[in-house]
């Protein structure tokens, strides 16, 4: 019998890798991908946690999944990822409709779920995690594209107050770095020009005496790999060898995601951040000397519990004294569960609303000045994608991780062609095609 299956994912690159992971295992069992979600014999939603407003989103899904069930009774409805993980039965007690209820660690069951979920008429909720299960020898099947996402770490064991992760993907554990390596090479022969290093800590990468930067240095040698990046690190873990591998290897972007999440030195405590600003901001500037015009992203937290004005202005201070690339910025939600949904001193929510405001308004100006200094410079860029204005342009990105929005000239998807940065515009930069295909 044909099936076909549906997967909509919400969250992190994690969760759009693990859906990757989940097809591969669906089409071994037979079924096939399709568009159209009310024709799908199974559904499934990958889901995240990790702020409230994701949690809803998820909800309001499941409703729309519902409807579509009424009118097709024999389709089969999962949840997955995060929230399956954090919610496991209570998500059945309000939506009985709801077949199977799979976390992060439980994939591989998923092929036999769905067999004994077809087979009689109880649900099935499978959200053991595990303490070494990583997805070894597991085929993704691979959405086409540019980038290639690549887990080499699972779980995490930090532990910051806000924090539901820990809980959801449980504890720290690492691939090993053969089967990282195979699989960086088998994208590179599928034709992939990048791939994507992740984890939830990917330097806390730790196996079999091999860290992170002996990781990253044994996939930059992987043949045909144009472009190496790697989401997230912790500013602690972050060592001058990762630094050093970076600099000197080519394909590996110029590119690092560093999340700051708060600029007080009492309130990075009370988030279990283990660094202080200080190394914060020394680590910002190791890195923007050993890798010169590098790219550096942050997250923020505004409203975390007790943060006071003075000390939303220390993550203003620290913003202005790095002046980030770019920032993802966040208010703060309580998840259950965590620390610091114990404590009770809440930021009101309009201040926290005021205060997302200012930083973004304040990235907004950064974005912008950084984005200014690379106006004159000749950048090589990945062509990605038609740019969304208009189809004669193209838009792909810089080593440093910028959009660059230039004309199409003969260039191709994938190629990777030299641009001279013209302007910075908003949050994006333009530019010229400088000859009319480089070499490959
Ligand atoms: N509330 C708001 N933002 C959060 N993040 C993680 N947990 C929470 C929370 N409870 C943010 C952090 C993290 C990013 C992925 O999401 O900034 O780095
Ligand atoms: Fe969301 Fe975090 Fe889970 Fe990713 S790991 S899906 S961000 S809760």
């Amino acid at each position: 019998m044909h099936k076909s299956y549906f997967i909509e994912t919400f969250g992190c690159q994690m969760n759009v890798a693990d859906s990757e992971l989940v097809a591969g295992l669906l089409e071994k069992e037979g079924f096939s991908a399709t568009e159209k979600i009310e024709q799908a014999d199974a559904v499934f939603v990958n889901t995240c946690a990790i702020r409230e407003h994701a949690e809803e989103k998820v909800h309001s899904q499941l409703g729309r999944y519902y409807k579509l069930k009424q009118e097709k009774p024999s389709m089969i409805i999962g949840v997955l990822g995060c929230m399956a993980q954090h919610l496991q039965d209570d998500i059945l007690e309000s939506r009985p409709y709801v077949d199977l209820v799979l976390g992060p660690d439980s994939y591989r069951r998923l092929p036999g779920l769905i067999r004994s979920r077809m087979e009689s008429s109880n649900s099935k909720v499978d959200t053991q995690l595990s303490r070494f299960e990583v997805y070894d020898g597991m085929f993704p099947s691979r959405n086409e594209g540019i980038n290639a996402w690549i887990s080499i770490m699972r779980g995490c064991d930090k532990f910051c107050t806000f924090c539901i992760v820990p809980f959801t993907r449980g504890r720290e554990r690492s691939r090993s770095v053969d089967s990282i390596v195979s699989e960086a090479r088998n994208a590179a022969e599928q034709g992939f020009p990048e791939i994507t290093l992740l984890g939830q800590n990917v330097n806390s990468f730790s196996n079999d005496g091999d860290n992170f930067a002996a990781l990253l240095e044994a996939v930059a040698r992987v043949d045909g790999i144009r472009r190496i990046r790697y989401t997230s690190p912790h500013p602690q873990d972050m060592t001058e060898d990762v630094l050093n591998v970076m600099a000197t290897y080519d394909n590996i972007c110029n590119y690092v995601h560093l999340p700051l999440q708060a600029g007080s030195n009492r309130i990075l405590k009370r988030m279990n951040r283990t660094y202080s600003r200080e190394h914060f901001l020394k680590l910002a500037d190791t890195i923007r000397n050993t890798l010169p015009n590098v790219g550096i992203s942050t997250d923020i937290i505004v409203g975390f519990p007790g943060e006071t004005d003075s000390e939303f202005n220390k993550t203003m201070e620290v913003m202005n004294a790095i002046k980030f690339d770019s920032a993802f910025t966040f208010k703060y939600s309580s998840r259950p569960g965590t620390k610091a949904a114990e404590f009770t001193d809440h930021v009101p929510a309009e201040v926290m609303q005021d205060r997302l405001e200012k930083i973004m308004a304040l990235q907004k100006q950064h974005t912008f000045e950084r984005n200014l200094e690379q106006v004159g410079k000749v950048e090589q860029v990945l062509v990605e994608k038609p740019s969304k204005r208009s189809s004669e342009k193209w838009a792909g990105r810089t080593d440093a991780n910028k959009w660059v929005i230039f004309n199409c000239g003969n260039a191709k998807i994938k190629d990777m062609v030299p641009v001279e940065i013209i302007e910075a515009r908003g949050i994006s930069l333009h530019g010229k095609l400088l000859k009319a295909k480089a070499a490959a």
